[in-house]
């Protein structure tokens, strides 16, 4: 077993579930806030360089896991880790955001879709060092396409 804590806590508009845009050309420019605590503010420091993060952060509510699921971008199972579900046996969320600009422990973001007061384990630059004609979209290219 491992334990970890919170560094901070996301502000979002989003209060339920429901709220947040889902499945395919679901758009997520929200904006919300990431409040890092007092004690890790210093671990920000530079880091208003980078235009884009990754969020590490708990589904907190979410409970239990499911190793096949239908997500709501296909209406075909796939393995819980060909997919993004919030039922994961470690339920870890990773969302890029865009970093809009800092104000000490606050990091004013686009790009949410966690709920409000969702708890965040760490922040990292986002670099994509993937060349596009590489990546293959697996599942999901295949639904977008059958959808057109
Ligand atoms: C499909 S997951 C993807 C999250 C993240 N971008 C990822 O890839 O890990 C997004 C959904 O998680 C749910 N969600 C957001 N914050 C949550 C939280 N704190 N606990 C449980 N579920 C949450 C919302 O219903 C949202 O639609």
């Amino acid at each position: 077993m491992y334990s970890m804590r919170a560094i901070g806590y996301v502000k979002s508009p989003y209060k339920e579930r429901a709220e947040v845009p889902r499945g395919l050309g679901a758009k997520h420019e929200a904006e919300g806030v990431l409040e890092i605590a007092p004690e890790f503010e210093k671990g920000l420091t530079d880091i208003e360089g980078f235009s884009h993060l990754f969020v590490l952060w708990m589904f907190d509510r979410s409970e239990g896991f499911e190793l096949m699921g239908t997500p709501p971008s296909d209406n075909r199972a796939h393995g819980v880790f060909a997919t993004r579900s919030p039922y994961r046996p470690n339920p870890i969320g990773l969302t890029v955001v865009e970093l809009v600009r800092r104000d000490g422990p606050r990091l004013y973001v686009r790009g949410v879709d966690m709920l409000e007061g969702t708890p965040i384990l760490d922040i990292k630059p986002y670099l994509s060092s993937v060349d596009p004609e590489k990546l293959r979209r697996g599942w999901l290219g295949e639904a977008e396409a059958r959808k057109g």
